[in-house]
């Protein structure tokens, strides 16, 4: 059939190849609609959960920074550390104010706003064991709010004297 052997070569590198190809379409559209499918979960998932838990994940980090503060009785430390959680806690209801169907903005505002101003108050006259009070009922509208929005299961604790962190929080003497 064939006269020589560069034309068997060339017909099967011809007819490789378009099986080939066959192969490449068959194999790869079901894969890229997966591929773009799970890609968009992931985006969706990074722009719609982690983002409040990220958010809330900060405001208990600065939270428990201002409370060890508040346990060494630094006012400096402590006065910088609730400014960040206030801010903190205006980013949420700035940026994330609603949140798999719950006004996170108007809960915020009904549960933890009330508990700020008492808290800085009492902060700026250094009234430390009202400081502690003021504290442990804003501590209480987190898990109020928690309660309110179906993660009741996230319970905050003051943490006054219970320091993870590789820093020393207490007063210059
Ligand atoms: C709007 C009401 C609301 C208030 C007020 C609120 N939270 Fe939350 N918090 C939530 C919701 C809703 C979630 C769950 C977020 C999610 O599922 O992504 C959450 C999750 C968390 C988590 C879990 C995320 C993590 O990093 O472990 C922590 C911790 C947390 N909140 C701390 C606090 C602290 C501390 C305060 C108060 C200073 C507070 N929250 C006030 C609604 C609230």
């Amino acid at each position: 059939m064939f006269t020589n052997t560069s034309g068997f070569y060339r017909i099967t590198t011809v007819l490789g190849l378009f099986f080939c190809t066959l192969l490449l379409i068959y194999c790869s559209s079901p894969d890229k609609k997966e591929t773009t499918a799970q890609q968009e979960g992931v985006e969706k998932a990074k722009k719609d959960t982690p983002e409040l838990a990220d958010a809330m994940g900060q405001l208990q980090y600065y939270t428990h920074k201002y409370t060890l503060a508040v346990d060494a009785q630094n006012h400096e430390l402590a006065t910088f550390y609730f400014h960040e959680v206030r801010a903190a806690a205006d980013g949420i209801k700035k940026n994330i104010p609603g949140y798999e169907g719950y006004d996170i903005a108007r809960f915020m505002k009904l549960f933890l706003d009330p508990t700020i101003e008492p808290v800085e108050t009492a902060l700026a006259n250094k009234n430390w064991e009202e400081v502690r009070a003021k504290t442990i009922e804003m501590v209480n509208s987190c898990n109020s709010c928690h309660n309110a929005t179906s993660h009741g299961f996230v319970k905050v604790t003051p943490g006054f004297d219970n320091n993870p962190y590789n820093q020393d929080f207490s007063a210059p003497k």
